[in-house]
């Protein structure tokens, strides 16, 4: 070993001590007769010191050092006469006798601190620097607690963990795959898994009964702060298992997660059903953190002369508590808000419940204080409050009041960031509806098990039938799914053929499935967890790529290895993708 210990270990204690250190040089202050060099590992910074004792050769090494070079100092360790109290190194330093350069370094793009000077695609091109930042590291570092903790508690839990192939045939799971051509069967292409669901289905077919596997998955979709087109999911499956057994079992695991890593006791998780999270939330991942739900103002809101509600399918509002005081501007800016692409509102509605108990509103031409008094009635609104109200088409105007609610959750700070709120959303539909292609798509994934007093219902009322599906969700990030899966080839079947699969492609597609179903395949069931959002709730992080040590950028690239990138003409040829 070149070192004896690290940056971060030394103190008090060791006072007197010769050791040997290696790191980076964070920072060098020259003040002539003395040098100070701040040297940096990945579990802190130790200070040494060069002074009028040490050897003039050695004084004018150090002052010779810049940011970044790799120094091995060897020296006693001293106490420090201006103490550090913020770091735990800060009572000592060492009074160095030996010191050897064991590399130089440019001067890096940007400053290697939390608060750094570097932009996001600068950072991105020298991820490798980027990743010295203690930020980062101790990311890095969480990340690895956080996997130690999950194969701790499932071994404890009797899973195995077992591996399933990339190379594999596609898998849907909402997303377009990525393919890999083949070079022994030309023309012929590998997809690589969305998740290795199929896979994992088969093993509990093998009596495996408790699989799990922290496993790389390939989506390529449109990439946003919770996704990335190649990311981590703790994957696992069950047999002879009901919904309540898998809720039960992956609750104990994020509850013993969160205690290991960040020491949060988590609270019991709450249950809502899917029906409940859209009526109250307008999403399926409803953050908790905070009330102000969702009120359903058509009896209320229609009937007065105002054409935009009266003509519209739904009129939805939210209760803002005590912001009666809002301005002109700050309202402004809040239907600049929703009337965003992304959020696509025609425009919005305002009514401020003055203290007063007057009510002052947008739309005072067609609502008189009559109309307002009875809307604030049922929508448990007071003086003081400011209510807010879109209205269009069902399915946009949830998403779009879903929207406001968390602007209006942040603009007046209602989302604590120390809490954690889980729950569990259930009773998913089966099917979803696509209008544009006129066919059904499965809600989660074709392998999902109708409930089973929903059976019957298939054939007749297919909107209608519910998936025995799940959804773990921690304010309001989707950090896992799962459902209990159809075991026999004939559900499996009617399934593939309400999703408009023809017979011949169910069998090309996923016949080696329904083979297995043939042979005493268990009850089972399981859930996949989001590796990546689990660990940046965890670190209090927006963003998964601030998890992740070699992420790719929103167009799917990673700038450092410039990829993707063409091919050699030859290497094209080679895969039969030209002549
Ligand atoms: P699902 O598609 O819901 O289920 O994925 C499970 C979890 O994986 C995470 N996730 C992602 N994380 C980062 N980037 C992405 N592009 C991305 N896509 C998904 C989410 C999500 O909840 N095979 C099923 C699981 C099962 O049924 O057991 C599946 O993959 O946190």
């Amino acid at each position: 070993m070149l070192r004896s210990h690290t940056c971060g270990e030394l103190n008090e204690s060791n006072i007197g001590e010769k050791v040997s250190l290696c790191g980076w040089v964070q920072n060098h202050r020259d003040l002539g007769a003395m040098c100070f060099i701040d040297l940096r590992d990945r579990h802190g910074i130790t200070q040494l010191s060069f002074n009028e004792l040490s050897a003039s050769s050695l004084l004018e090494v150090s002052k010779n050092v810049g940011r970044e070079y790799v120094l091995r100092a060897t020296g006693k360790v001293i106490e420090r006469s201006s103490k550090n109290e913020q770091i735990s190194t800060g009572g000592i330093e060492i009074q160095v006798e030996d010191l050897e350069v064991l590399n130089q370094s440019s001067t890096p793009p940007f400053t290697i601190e939390d608060e750094t000077d570097g932009g996001d695609e600068l950072r991105m091109k020298y991820r490798y620097l980027d990743l010295r930042r203690p930020k980062l590291q101790k990311n890095m570092f969480l990340r690895h607690r956080t996997s130690q903790a999950i194969r701790n508690f499932l071994s404890k839990e009797n899973f195995l963990e077992i591996e399933t192939p990339y190379l594999i045939k596609s898998t849907p799971e909402g997303a377009r795959d990525f393919v890999v051509p083949s070079r022994m069967n030309t023309d012929q292409f590998y997809a690589l898994p969305q998740s290795p669901q199929t896979f994992k289905q088969l093993l509990m077919v093998s009596g495996f009964d408790k699989y799990f596997q922290i496993v790389r998955c390939f989506r390529d979709e449109d990439l946003r702060a919770d996704r990335q087109p190649e990311f981590t999911q703790i994957d696992c499956e069950m047999s002879f298992v009901q919904q309540k057994d898998i809720c039960q079992t992956f609750e104990l695991l994020a509850k013993a997660v969160f205690k290991e890593t960040i020491n949060i006791d988590l609270p019991a998780f709450e249950t809502m059903t899917y029906e409940e999270a859209i009526n109250l939330y307008g999403n399926d991942k409803p953050d908790t953190r905070f009330e102000m739900q969702i009120k359903h103002l058509d009896k209320f809101a229609k009937g007065h002369g105002f054409q935009v509600f009266d003509g519209a399918e739904k009129v939805l509002g939210i209760v803002a508590k005590g912001a009666s005081n809002y301005t002109r501007k700050k309202l402004d800016a809040l239907s600049n808000f929703v009337k965003r692409p992304q959020i696509g509102a025609k425009g919005l509605v305002y009514c401020k419940y003055n203290e007063d108990g007057s009510f002052k509103s947008s739309i005072d031409k067609f609502f008189d204080a009559q109309v307002w008094q009875n809307l604030a009635e049922n929508c448990d609104a007071h003086a003081g409050d400011l209510i807010l109200i879109l209205s269009g088409t069902e399915n946009q105007v949830l998403k779009q009041m879903s929207e406001l609610r968390l602007e209006m959750g942040r603009q007046l700070n209602l989302i604590d960031n120390k809490i954690f709120k889980p729950l569990w959303v259930t009773d998913f539909p089966l099917l979803e509806w696509d209008e544009e292609n006129q066919r059904f798509h499965a809600m989660h994934h074709p392998f999902t098990s109708p409930k089973t007093e929903d059976f019957d219902k298939l054939s007749s009322q297919p909107k209608q039938v519910k998936a025995n599906a799940y959804d773990m969700v921690i304010n309001g990030v989707e950090v896992g799914g799962g459902s209990i899966r159809i075991h026999d080839r004939a559900t499996q079947e009617k399934m593939l053929s309400l999703l408009g699969f023809s017979d011949k492609e169910a069998k090309e597609q996923f016949g080696f499935l329904m083979d297995a179903f043939e042979y005493g395949a268990p009850p089972h069931g399981g859930i996949a967890l989001g590796f990546d959002r689990l660990c940046s709730l965890l670190a209090g992080e927006d963003n998964i790529r601030d998890v992740i040590a070699f992420p790719k950028n929103n167009q799917g690239r990673d700038l450092m290895i410039d990829a993707p990138s063409e091919i050699d003409p030859y290497q094209k040829r080679e895969l039969g993708l030209i002549n």
